[in-house]
């Protein structure tokens, strides 16, 4: 997966002819291991799930309702808290009409989203990267979970389908972190927007009345420069970067959370968004320098309505 120096300075030489922006999220062709170092902690991923690659099924003369579901993130832990910052985290319900049965489909981290945010710097300099998320699909929807009591927790119907339903879902990569006009994210709400791109392609009807609000994290920052692969930045660029780079990773990696405390190293992050004013932005195995704007950081709620999520742009 690591770019060869040939692509990267191919890449290089792209950027500065003027980029095009979003860089495209780059897929891979099979999921490589999840390091053994990488662990989940408090929660285990996808406990219930059913095995890889499997999907549901139903009968061609059935009709399948979905759901939009959203709750706070780590709800499990501080209830309606993080609601209030308007992080949410996003899946989607399917119910079939024919049997009543229904399903949680949600993607989301391997092992945890800190792990997934910054890498783990060892003692001699070397990452690990800990970012994988994938598809999680269960039996049942636990109605509690998504009706809860924040204002932004959501268990709604959105649409229906009938016919054969059987979907390939081609989102099953990597995870992605913070979105910009320069790079899209790849988290839980985007996946939910582009599955149901994919199910409005599938004959899925809407409600047009369906309200529905995404959570997206926004770095502001002038237009980001391209510095290479961890191995590129070790070999090839001044000390001064190159320390830099490893300090900025080394201080996000101690700011890891124990699982006492998560929110004040979220505040900590936060902080250092402002005080510090650089990142080092990882997307695609290869690290972007960005500096930040007055308002480097923003979590923003908005409104996409379904006219717009069934657009082509998100298939
Ligand atoms: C990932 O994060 C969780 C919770 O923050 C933690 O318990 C776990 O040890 C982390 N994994 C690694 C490899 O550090
Ligand atoms: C860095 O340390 C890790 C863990 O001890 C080891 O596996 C790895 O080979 C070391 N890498 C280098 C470049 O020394
Ligand atoms: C999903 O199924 C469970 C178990 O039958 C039921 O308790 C729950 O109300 C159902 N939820 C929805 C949204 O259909
Ligand atoms: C979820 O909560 C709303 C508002 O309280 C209620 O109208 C709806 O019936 C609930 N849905 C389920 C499946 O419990
Ligand atoms: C090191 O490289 C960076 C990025 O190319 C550059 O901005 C900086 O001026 C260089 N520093 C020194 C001391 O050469
Ligand atoms: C949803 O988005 C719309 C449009 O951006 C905004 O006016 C509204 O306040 C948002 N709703 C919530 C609950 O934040």
């Amino acid at each position: 997966m690591l770019l060869n120096i040939v692509s990267l300075l191919l890449l290089v030489v792209n950027v500065l002819n003027g980029a095009q922006w979003p860089i495209p999220y780059e897929r891979v062709s099979s999921r490589p291991p999840n390091n053994p170092y990488c662990q989940p902690g408090l929660i285990l991923f996808c406990p219930t799930g059913q095995a890889k690659d499997s999907m549901i099924f139903a009968q061609p003369s059935d009709t399948i309702e979905i759901f939009a579901l959203k709750k706070p993130v780590w709800s499990f832990k501080f209830g309606d808290l993080m609601a209030k910052f308007k992080i949410m985290h996003d899946a989607l319900g399917f119910r079939s009409q024919l049997t009543g049965k229904n399903w949680t489909m949600e993607w989301y981290e391997l092992d945890q989203l800190f792990n997934c945010t910054f890498p783990h710097v060892l003692p001699n300099d070397t990452f690990i990267w800990c970012n994988q998320g994938a598809l999680c699909v269960y039996e049942g929807i636990v109605d509690s979970m998504w009706n809860g009591s924040s204002d932004l927790s959501m268990l709604k119907k959105i649409g229906e389908t009938s016919g054969v339903f059987y979907e390939t879902w081609s989102i099953w990569s990597d995870p992605g972190t913070a979105a910009t006009l320069y790079f899209d994210s790849y988290d839980c709400a985007s996946f939910v927007i582009r599955s149901l791109n994919t199910l409005s392609q599938y004959g899925v009807q809407f409600y047009s009345d369906v309200r529905l609000n995404y959570t997206r994290l926004n770095i502001y920052s002038q237009e980001p420069e391209l510095i290479g692969t961890y191995d590129y930045i070790i070999q090839h660029t001044n000390s001064s970067l190159k320390n830099d780079f490893i300090k900025f990773y080394r201080d996000f990696d101690s700011k890891k959370p124990t699982t006492e405390d998560w929110l004040k190293s979220l505040l900590q992050i936060y902080e250092s968004f402002f005080i510090q004013k650089r990142f080092y932005f990882y997307y695609n195995d290869v690290y972007w320098y960005l500096r930040l704007k007055a308002t480097p950081l923003e979590v923003t709620f908005d409104e996409i309505s379904i006219g717009e999520i069934i657009q082509p742009k998100y298939a």
